[in-house]
């Protein structure tokens, strides 16, 4: 049976480091309430000048290198981002140019913080259908420059980074067994960016406005958050005949600490299961689980045969799961 395999990953984060204490110099909040409600230790910024493309990039190159694959070799790109350096056209297609990816096809897709589930599903069933053999797959985001850097409801949330894993098909039983996407569109303007799209273009009052700054209704995200990543986690489990117990590692969207463990509680699963990181990186929506599973994987917590639940959510809203045979 060919299934897509990860072969390679990589990930990127910026230099600067925003703590919790930084940004009690910014806005009324404090170390404690952030480390309490978030679990949010500090996060990393963008360097000036430094934009999603830089960063995919790094973080590509890194995973190209791991797999021992060059980017010539590569048929597909596809990035999950909703912080692109620019409107159009797609930041895969600068990561393309950067890399010399020369052969391959590159798209963005926008999922929000499900965009690296989203965007491996894909790849997996471009390269099943037959429309390449190796895929790079890329969440990325610089969600500081969406920030609004005075509200305290939202920029002590997130921050910057980047991941990438290489896709290659193969014959067995190892690689991505199955992908589950879901998406409700009637809670859009629960988490999401007003301007400046069609709906509120460009203008003078909408900056003033704010209006391309993240906004976002945090209650409401945390209980819809919980029970379908719950939901969508079980939904993988029993698709593939296995429990929670069977699960070597779950690498959920890094969000916030309290969404974590309330899921993790929900699937019955001991801390050890659990991969979290939120403390040193914040929420970097579509990159959170790429850069999780690199980390996992070079500091020794994933090995060949290990069975791993991915689970995301984010602003659509959209939420997905993956289930990997490493
Ligand atoms: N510092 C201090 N006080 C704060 C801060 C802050 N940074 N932010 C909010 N508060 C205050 C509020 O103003 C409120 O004060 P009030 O009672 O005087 O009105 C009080 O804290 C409680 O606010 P709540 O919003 O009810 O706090 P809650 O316990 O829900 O925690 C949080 C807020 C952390 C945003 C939580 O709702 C959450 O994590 N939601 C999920 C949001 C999220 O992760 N979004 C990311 C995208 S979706 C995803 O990735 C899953």
């Amino acid at each position: 049976m060919k299934r897509a395999r990860i072969i390679g990953t990589g990930s990127y984060l910026p230099e600067k480091i925003l703590t919790n204490f930084d940004l009690e110099k910014m806005v009324d909040t404090s170390n404690d309430w952030i480390l309490a409600r978030t679990g949010i230790a500090e996060r990393r910024i963008a360097a000036d000048g430094e934009a999603t493309s830089d960063m995919a990039t790094k973080a590509a190159e890194r995973a190209l290198a791991a797999a021992g694959v060059k980017a010539e070799e590569l048929d597909l790109i596809v990035m999950g981002t909703i912080t692109g350096d620019f409107p159009w056209p797609a930041t895969s297609c600068l990561v393309q140019n950067n890399l010399g990816a020369k052969n391959a096809y590159a798209f963005d897709l926008s999922a929000a913080c499900s965009g690296f589930v989203y965007a491996l599903g894909c790849a997996s069933d471009f390269l099943l259908a037959g429309r390449g053999k190796k895929a790079l797959v890329i969440g990325a985001e610089t969600l500081s420059r969406v920030m609004d850097w005075t509200n305290r409801n939202t920029c002590v949330l997130f921050g910057d980074g980047a991941g990438a894993v290489v896709l290659e098909l193969q014959e067995g039983n190892s690689g991505i067994l199955s992908n589950h996407l879901h998406s409700d569109g009637s809670y859009f303007d629960l988490l999401y960016q007003p301007g400046f799209g069609a709906r509120n273009p460009a203008s003078h009052q909408g900056v003033d406005d704010k209006l391309c700054t993240l906004q976002m209704q945090g209650n409401e995200v945390f209980k819809v958050a919980v029970r379908s990543l719950a939901e969508v986690s079980f939904e993988a489990l029993e698709a593939n005949g296995v429990t929670s117990k069977d699960v070597s590692l779950f690498i959920p969207h890094q969000a916030n600490r309290r969404i974590l463990e309330a899921t993790a509680k929900r699937l019955s699963l001991t801390d050890d299961q659990c991969f979290i990181n939120v403390h040193k990186y914040g929420n970097t929506s579509g990159a959170t689980i790429p850069i999780a599973m690199d980390e996992a994987f070079r500091g020794g917590q994933i090995k060949e045969g290990d069975l791993l639940l991915l689970a995301a959510f984010g602003g659509g809203f959209t939420w997905g799961s993956t289930l990997i045979r490493w």
